[in-house]
């Protein structure tokens, strides 16, 4: 499967599993185990907006920083801007977060609802130069549906 392929699938599956009877958290929890099955990147997370403040939210991967500052790294970049990160090189990115050592390149989208973020979608790799326009346009498909 191609990558456009691989995404019309998470998608077609993504839909079918969110629920919006239950609160964001729940969908969330389960997005990172769809999206871990599919996309099998180093770090697959949510950060929810909590006051002024990004907090750790459901998650796969290793252990993360709990807290992101509004206009604070990749995260708190693609809050402030209410656009899409695409950081080809996580250590050319001024500002950029480290939580963990092996990641090298990462993709942050912001989720919006009524015109306002309430979460990020925060994935990280440890390959230089993984994520493109392909990933950026499925994954805000994604996160729309929640
Ligand atoms: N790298 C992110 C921080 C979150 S971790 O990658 C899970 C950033 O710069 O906002």
């Amino acid at each position: 499967m191609n990558k456009t392929e691989i995404y019309q699938n998470l998608i077609k599956q993504a839909k079918a599993l969110i629920d919006k009877q239950v609160d964001d958290v729940a969908n969330m929890a389960n997005l990172c185990t769809l999206m871990y099955e599919h996309i099998p990147h180093h770090w697959i997370g949510f950060y929810r907006v909590q006051e002024q403040y990004l907090v750790l939210g459901p998650y796969r991967g290793p252990v993360a920083c709990t807290r992101i500052a509004y206009g604070k790294g990749v995260c708190g970049t693609a809050w402030q801007e209410l656009s899409t990160q695409i950081v080809a090189d996580v250590h050319q990115f001024d500002g950029h977060i480290a939580c963990s050592s092996a990641s090298n390149s990462e993709i942050v989208i912001p989720c919006i609802r009524n015109g306002e973020v309430f979460a990020v979608l925060d994935i990280d790799s440890d390959a230089f130069d993984t994520f493109d326009e392909t990933d950026a346009r499925y994954l805000e498909e994604l996160v729309s549906y929640l």
